[in-house]
């Protein structure tokens, strides 16, 4: 396996990336079983790609940029974008079963703040249905070595460049020396006491980066999603946009309607006014009795597990974290700061998203980065390595519960200087040992640091946007005071 890439991640984008490298040997290390714990499986709504007859690549365009808050790349979003149509044609390449209209074209949802209806899914399983045909496709590409129950615990760097990855299996630690790693290992959702994420999604491939030097982009970007369903499971079960897009309406306990006809309003607005339902101790409901589990079997499924029936009674929703718009600052070949590191999918910053994702935007990205990442990693011939790296010592364990916890009360929808600074205080004496505290507690700089609201990021101490800040801000390891850094 000796200077093979190596894809950390057995994601959407991971799987995506290591295709699209084969014939090309490469090994892919998945946390779990191959796909078993990645959050791409569990989306929900789909992909948003150009593929109407009433719609255009610049419409696509407007829209993501107009909910990322004045933060997107203009350049990237245009050539993310222009990637749809790929990312469907390939996927049905694969085989993939999406929702089709009588006359056989493909069906096209609608979410939040999308102009045309552009969702290419499959009833509200698209992140099954994507990952069913990926992993079809890994297991019959010979070219790819697949490594699961894979922990990567460090990248090596010489000179700003990639020298190899170690990782371990149960017991087993094993180096790989390779001039090319690709972090694919999604987001941060499990920092969050509520979240729709994995609960290992913690921002452990991050983490990694930022250790090995790399550049962390837009981070204090979270996206709250307005429906998981509020039935005291951890994670919590989505309940897709795609029910808003059918005509669902939010409704308080007596069951009257609050959101004066803006249900499908961008996530962040919505996110906010169910929040400041529960912040004055009341319940929020969505009601989809009209909807049927003909449509939406993977959401009926779940309520009737948590005893309700949504053709019969309103859905208990409530904000979980959901999507993390920053990441590791990549450019057009999802390539970091750091010499042969790549990072693609939720992983990765490339300035698509902005301060708030578009719905359904991020299945895109990950194919499309993965897809680049293998591009740019294929154009090159295999760095020859200077010297075998040795093993060192793993981050310690994170102490999850007191994470989430701060996290939950400091890093959520609504934060404030004092919140913030309580966290980084809290956080950064364990940065050191541990890959989430390390996480948060450059999210919660980045927060304090962005004194504005915008997007995903509302703090109450400055409810404003202010367009002197319409940048992105990018950190790294050296902006934790309370890091020792090895010369
Ligand atoms: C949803 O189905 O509501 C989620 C889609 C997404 O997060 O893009």
């Amino acid at each position: 396996m000796n200077n093979q890439p190596v894809i950390i991640g057995g994601g959407a984008a991971g799987l995506m990336a290591a295709l699209c490298l084969a014939p090309q040997k490469t090994v892919l290390l998945c946390g779990g079983s191959l796909g078993g714990n990645a959050a791409s499986g569990w989306a929900q709504g789909g992909i948003a790609a150009v593929v109407g007859p009433d719609d255009s690549l610049d419409l696509h365009i407007a829209d993501t940029i107009s909910a990322g808050a004045g933060l997107c790349d203009p350049a990237t979003v245009a050539r993310m974008i222009a990637g749809g149509p790929w990312v469907i044609e390939t996927l049905l390449k694969y085989g993939a079963n999406f929702g089709r209209n009588p006359d056989g074209s493909l069906a096209l949802g609608l979410e939040a703040a999308h102009a045309r209806r552009r969702i290419v899914h499959a009833k509200d399983a698209t992140g099954a249905e994507v990952m069913r045909v990926l992993i079809n496709a890994v297991r019959a590409t010979p070219s790819i070595t697949v490594i699961e129950q894979a922990v990567a615990e460090h990248v090596f760097v010489k000179d700003n460049t990639v020298q190899g990855v170690q990782f371990r299996v149960g017991h087993d630690v094993s180096i790989i020396p390779t001039s090319a790693v690709v972090i694919a290992t999604g987001g941060v959702g499990g920092l969050f006491a509520h979240t729709t994420n994995p609960r290992t999604a913690t921002g452990a491939g991050l983490a990694l980066a930022a250790r090995a030097g790399a550049n962390l982009r837009d981070i204090e970007f979270m996206q709250f999603h307005p429906t998981a369903l509020a039935c005291g499971l951890d994670p919590m079960p989505l309940i897709s946009e795609a029910l808003r897009g059918e005509g669902a309406k939010f409704v308080d306990t007596s069951g009257k309607p609050f959101m004066n006809g803006n249900d499908l309003a961008a996530r962040d607005i919505v996110a906010r006014a169910v929040a400041a339902k529960y912040a004055a101790g009341e319940q929020v409901f969505l009601d989809a009795r009209h909807l049927t589990a003909e449509k939406f079997p993977a959401v009926f499924a779940a309520c009737r597990a948590n005893g309700i029936n949504p053709a019969l009674q309103p859905i208990p929703v409530r904000p979980a974290a959901h999507y993390h718009m920053g990441g590791i600052a990549v450019n057009a070949q999802s390539e970091s700061s750091v010499h042969g590191l790549f990072a693609c999918g939720e992983a990765a910053a490339t300035g698509l998203h902005g301060a708030n994702r578009l719905a359904s935007n991020s299945l895109l990205e990950a194919m499309v980065t993965g897809r680049d990442a293998a591009a740019a990693i294929a154009a090159r011939p295999p760095r020859l390595l200077s010297d075998t790296p040795l093993l060192v010592q793993r981050p310690g364990a994170d102490n999850l519960p007191m994470i989430r916890e701060i996290c939950s009360a400091n890093l959520g929808i609504l934060r404030s200087a004092a919140g913030l600074s309580q966290a980084i205080a809290q956080l950064s004496p364990l940065a050191q040992t541990s890959n989430a505290a390390l996480l948060a507690t450059l999210m919660a700089q980045a927060a304090l640091r962005r004194t504005e609201s915008r997007g995903g990021h509302s703090r109450t101490d400055y409810p404003r946007t202010n367009p002197a800040l319409a940048q992105s801000f990018s950190c790294n390891i050296h902006d934790v005071p309370t890091m020792k850094i090895a010369a």
